[in-house]
């Protein structure tokens, strides 16, 4: 089958200067979500029919299986599927998706394409208690499809009819050429409507099949913020629910945005506001805490995220303790058992199984080795202001609190640093470390006192 994914308009109700179809649900432009359905059907050609911003438009979901038809001038729908038609395989079904429709199901589309068949044509319906704005089916006494007609052009009496053509079609591409090239834009709107083809399908003898959707917000479209921000809200009520049935346990599945794909492992619990992005893997009996932010991350089986962290593009062991309030950037790597505690910044560093960073520190650019102690306002000085360099803390290290390391350095396995220490030069194995500094106590000394204008 052929599918024809009409994304040229302007949409001018997104009061937006990106089109319409490149606004994201879900952390992703509503045209991918369509390209992604699409390809679930595996089509023989996959056209997107661009008009307004084509160039961003085309940028944003290139890919060696999708090809563009440019429309320079939105006629209607029934011109633009015309511009895809060179494109486009006579010898199979042609489906008409929208670009900003965003929702539909592939069973969905795979239960209109079978009910049409290889030469049939097929209407995706639904019926709505508010059919406003959509264009009718309208049906004979015998109940088949006579033809649609746009909300703009239907007298009362079909205004009523509840009813709609919720756009997507299937029809047969050998013929659309001529029924293409037959169209009139004699209506409202003055545009070639795709909805007259089904009058010419008539004429050639064709019946017209209807298929439904499971559910009706699979055929919403996003013409406004408000649609869009209800469809986001769909969606990830969607993803909460598949979480919920895979055993995941959310506070509450109305309080979890995943822009992305979160994979969980048995008996994770993930506590309200957490905001998943890219691929995040969690291991079994991973606990999350309230308003964390992941993106691109594996946490490993039992470890326990506490509240406000922030984890990009990290690795994190097993039964590991982060937060309240870590940072962990790209590139921390983090063993099992490893603590990581409140306003500690971790990026591009390997940490050792059972070490720990509990309070205010930043570790950059380190490797950290095993049961590595790292004290309250600990700073690895990687950076001169041109070049990055590396800090290796051996094993068993102790660091002590307000200890500056400036790399690159090398601290030997089993050493302690005191307190306040600025470590500038390698430190042996097992020794004590610290900077000559002398403690003086003046007696008599009086504070000022503010002076009274
Ligand atoms: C269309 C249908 C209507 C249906 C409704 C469902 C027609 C004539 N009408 O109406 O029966 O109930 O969708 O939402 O088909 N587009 C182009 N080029 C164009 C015109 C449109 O690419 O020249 C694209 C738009 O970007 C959009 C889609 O086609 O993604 C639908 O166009 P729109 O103008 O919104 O059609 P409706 O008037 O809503
Ligand atoms: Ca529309």
């Amino acid at each position: 089958m052929n599918i024809v994914i009409l994304a040229a308009g302007t949409g001018k109700r997104m009061r937006s200067a990106l089109p319409k179809v490149l606004h994201p649900l879900a952390g992703r432009p509503l045209l991918a979500h369509v390209i992604d359905t699409a390809r679930t059907l595996e089509p023989t050609r996959l056209v997107v029919v661009i008009g307004y911003g084509a160039d961003l438009v085309r940028e944003a979901v290139a890919a060696p299986d999708v090809q563009f038809a440019v429309q320079e001038q939105q006629l209607g729908t029934g011109h633009a599927v015309q511009q895809a038609l060179p494109l486009l395989d006579p010898s199979v079904p042609t489906l008409v998706l929208y670009g900003d429709v965003p929702l539909t199901r592939a069973s969905t589309l795979r239960r209109l394409t079978d009910g049409a068949g290889q030469h049939g044509y097929g209407v995706l319906t639904v019926t709505l208690d508010n059919p406003t704005g959509y264009g009718r089916i309208v049906r004979n006494a015998a109940g088949k499809v006579e033809r649609i007609v746009e909300q703009k052009d239907a007298t009362p009496a079909q205004q009523q009819i509840c009813e709609i053509n919720t756009g997507i079609v299937v029809m047969p591409t050998a013929r659309l050429d001529a029924w293409l090239g037959a169209l009139k834009n004699d209506n409202s709107q003055g545009e070639f409507y795709l909805t007259d083809v089904v009058e010419l399908a008539i004429e050639a003898g064709l019946e017209i099949v209807t298929a439904q959707p499971d559910e009706e917000w699979e055929t919403l479209g996003v013409n406004s913020k408000q649609q869009l921000a209800e469809l986001e809200r769909i969606h990830q009520r969607n993803v909460a629910d598949a979480l919920l049935v895979a055993g995941v346990t959310l506070a509450d599945p109305a309080r979890i945005d995943v822009r992305g794909s979160l994979e969980c492992g048995r008996d994770v619990s993930i506590d309200v506001n957490c905001v998943f992005e890219g691929r995040v893997v969690l291991a079994d009996n991973v606990s999350i805490g309230p308003n964390c932010v992941i993106r691109n991350a594996t946490i490993g089986a039992g470890t326990r995220v506490d509240a406000y962290t922030h984890i990009e593009g990290a690795e994190v062991g097993a039964h590991a303790v982060l937060g309240p309030y870590a940072r962990l950037r790209p590139g921390a790597t983090l063993a099992d058992e490893v603590h990581i505690g409140n306003f500690v910044e971790v990026k591009n560093a390997v940490i050792g199984r059972g070490s720990k960073a509990n309070h205010l520190s930043y570790v950059g650019d380190s490797d950290v080795g095993t049961r590595v102690n790292i004290g309250a306002g600990t700073i690895t000085c990687n950076y001169d202001g041109a070049n990055k360099f590396r800090t290796v803390i051996e094993d068993d290290v102790f660091v002590g609190s307000d200890t500056q390391l400036v790399a690159p350095v090398r601290v030997g396995r089993g050493a302690t640093i005191a307190a306040g220490t600025t470590v500038w030069k390698d430190v042996e194995e097992g020794v004590l470390v610290l900077n000559d500094k002398t403690q003086t106590g003046k007696q008599g000394y009086v504070r000022p006192t503010k002076k009274k204008g």
